[in-house]
């Protein structure tokens, strides 16, 4: 079904017909929305209220949009499947989003109404289409970072891709019915959004987000923002270089399936190797993994090969023995060794817009596990899953309606 959304723009009011093409696509294909745009006369509005929260510096706030003088304008985004029965409405006040109100397993979460977040000046708001879950998500809700998470209720989620449907008065970047992606939290530990991404509206700073790549569905670029963005910057910082034969341990999950790719790719090494079970082989080959380690089968100690540099996904120590003595070492989870060091992602949509080419030209793919994707009614069904531990490139949430 078409989803059509309404956003108030500065003093007026833009009316958004909208779909989230929710399919599961194995090939890059072009998006299915296209957007237009037209004048319209302005809809009649309420006002929305909003929760105390950090983010907004502890101010309870009150919204009320007197539409009576307004015009708006219309930005339509007519898919395959859009028809006249598409259906104007406005930007809630209120949303449904999945929300926990204390720690503990995926149980914990519910579907429930929250409010539509207010905006900052830098921030759009973004009417989500689909959203990734990271093994970050559960680490959280399970209450590992209480001291500096966000206050709870805690709508949970750091990936999104969606239609920008309202704009804060200083955003530049993007307008009503960009399609956005991002990991809208810059910091995933510290200070993470109270109202994440496993909702239908979310706000974000338009310093997180990058333009979607047309190449990718929706469901693919929400797939991406965090762990792409955690293996591109974990390479940088562990000093890869052209040429470097390089290893990346767990290369089957959210983040080694992409590290592969970059290393391959984008940095240019001249052999990637990767760690993974028996199943999932031939899978990192066809990712561009030039040796693949079983490591159900091989021990790492007696692997006689050393690398220039390794990415330890996995958070067993064993980096230290695969990477020559002199090589960098980053490691994104459990404990850490000399040379190794610790790296945790920082958001920031300069790097999605970095490499967005390569996925425009089909160099590097997206990568969703083969399960599919879960409808926004099965996250907890999809959380259980992640936390298995097996999946196989990223578990994502779509549609989002
Ligand atoms: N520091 C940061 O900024 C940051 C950012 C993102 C993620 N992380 C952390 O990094 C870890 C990985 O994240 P992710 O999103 O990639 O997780 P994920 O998608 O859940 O990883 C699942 C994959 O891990 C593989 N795996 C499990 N045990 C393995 C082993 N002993 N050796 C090799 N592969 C193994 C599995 O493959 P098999 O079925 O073949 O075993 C599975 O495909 C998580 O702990 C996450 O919290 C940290």
């Amino acid at each position: 079904m078409a989803g059509v959304v309404t956003a108030g723009v500065g003093g007026n009011v833009a009316v958004l017909a909208g779909q989230c093409d929710g399919r599961q696509r194995r090939r890059r294909s072009s998006s299915s929305c296209k957007a237009s745009m037209s004048l319209v006369p302005a809809t009649k509005f309420g006002g929305a209220v909003g929760l105390r929260t950090k983010e907004n510096g502890g101010r309870a706030w009150r919204r009320e949009l007197n539409s009576s003088a307004v015009l708006g304008v219309r930005a339509e985004i007519r898919t395959e499947e859009a028809s006249a029965d598409s259906v104007a409405m406005a930007i809630p006040q209120t949303q449904q989003a999945w929300v926990y109100q204390a720690y503990g397993e995926k149980e914990v979460m519910s579907i429930g109404e929250v409010a539509v977040p207010e905006l900052n000046p830098d921030q759009v708001l973004i009417k989500v289409c689909a959203a990734a879950l990271n093994p970050v998500d559960s680490k959280r809700r399970g209450g590992k970072f209480q001291a500096t998470d966000s206050d709870l209720p805690i709508v949970p989620g750091y990936d999104c891709s969606g239609i920008v449907v309202k704009v804060g008065s200083e955003v530049s970047k993007f307008k009503v019915g960009d399609e956005v992606y991002g990991d809208t939290s810059e910091f995933c530990l510290n200070g993470p959004k109270q109202y994440g991404t496993l909702a239908q509206y979310t706000a974000a700073e338009e310093k997180l987000l990058a333009k979607k790549p047309q190449s990718l569905t929706f469901a693919e670029a929400a797939s991406l923002p965090l762990a792409l963005q955690t293996a591109y910057q974990g390479w940088q910082k562990a000093g890869i270089k052209e040429g470097h034969k390089v290893m990346v341990l767990g290369g089957a999950g959210g983040v080694g399936t992409l590290a592969i790719q970059l290393a391959k790719q984008v940095f240019k090494a001249s052999s990637v190797a990767a760690t993974a079970s028996t199943g999932k082989v031939d899978l990192l080959k066809s990712l561009g993994a030039d040796v693949v380690v079983d490591y159900t089968k091989q021990k790492l100690e007696e692997w006689p090969e050393k690398y220039d540099v390794v990415y330890d996904t996995v958070g067993k120590g064993e980096g230290t023995k695969v990477v020559k003595p002199d090589g960098g070492l980053v490691v994104i989870t459990g404990p850490v060794e000399p040379p190794g060091f610790r790296y945790v992602i920082v958001s920031k949509g300069s790097d999605l817009e970095e490499l967005n080419p390569y996925f425009e030209t089909g160099s590097m793919q997206a990568v969703l596990d083969p399960q599919g994707l879960f409808p926004f009614t099965k996250v907890v069904e999809a959380f259980g899953y992640l936390e298995t531990g097996r999946a196989f490139g990223k578990v994502v949430i779509s549609p989002i309606e």
